[in-house]
């Protein structure tokens, strides 16, 4: 069965809790069991995790880059700083696509600069916790062309 990889970077295990009124209520548990639901639909399944620690994001992708079709990533803070993960993102043989809740472009200017996108597949800000189902519905059914 297709497996999407649901990575997801530092202090966004404290979602829902965590600057509510730019990250919004909603939990990282509330989003994975929502993908997995909807993966369930789709005929896939979703791998979630969450580090603080971007060695073991890069483990994680590393430990999966034969048997993962794709991955939603939201590298975080990460997204602005680390060369290490974005060789990580060029390395696999498989689309990611990078997701923030917020739409980073409105916020500081150090958060509209990623080092991940240009060799991401694609990326989406601003939609909240949509933007991770949208990523896993490309992902998963491979939607590339508008179908009419
Ligand atoms: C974030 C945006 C980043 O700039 C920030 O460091 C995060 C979360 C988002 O989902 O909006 O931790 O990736």
């Amino acid at each position: 069965m297709m497996l999407i990889l649901i990575v997801s970077g530092p202090n966004l295990n404290l979602l829902g809790r965590r600057e509510p009124d730019v990250y919004g209520r909603t939990t990282l548990a509330d989003i994975h069991a929502r993908l997995e639901r909807r993966a369930a639909e789709l005929g896939c399944a979703t791998l979630p995790f969450q580090s603080n620690h971007e060695g073991a994001l890069i483990d994680f992708l590393h430990a999966h880059s034969d048997d993962a079709a794709g991955a939603v990533l939201n590298p975080a803070g990460l997204t602005h700083t680390s060369v290490a993960l974005r060789d990580a993102v060029a390395a696999m043989p498989f689309p990611v696509v990078e997701v923030h809740l917020s739409n980073v472009y409105a916020r500081e200017e150090f958060r509209h600069r990623s080092l991940i996108a240009p060799v991401a597949r694609g990326a989406i800000a601003g939609l909240g916790p949509y933007g991770y189902l949208a990523a896993l519905e490309f992902l998963a059914t491979g939607h590339y062309v508008l179908q009419p």
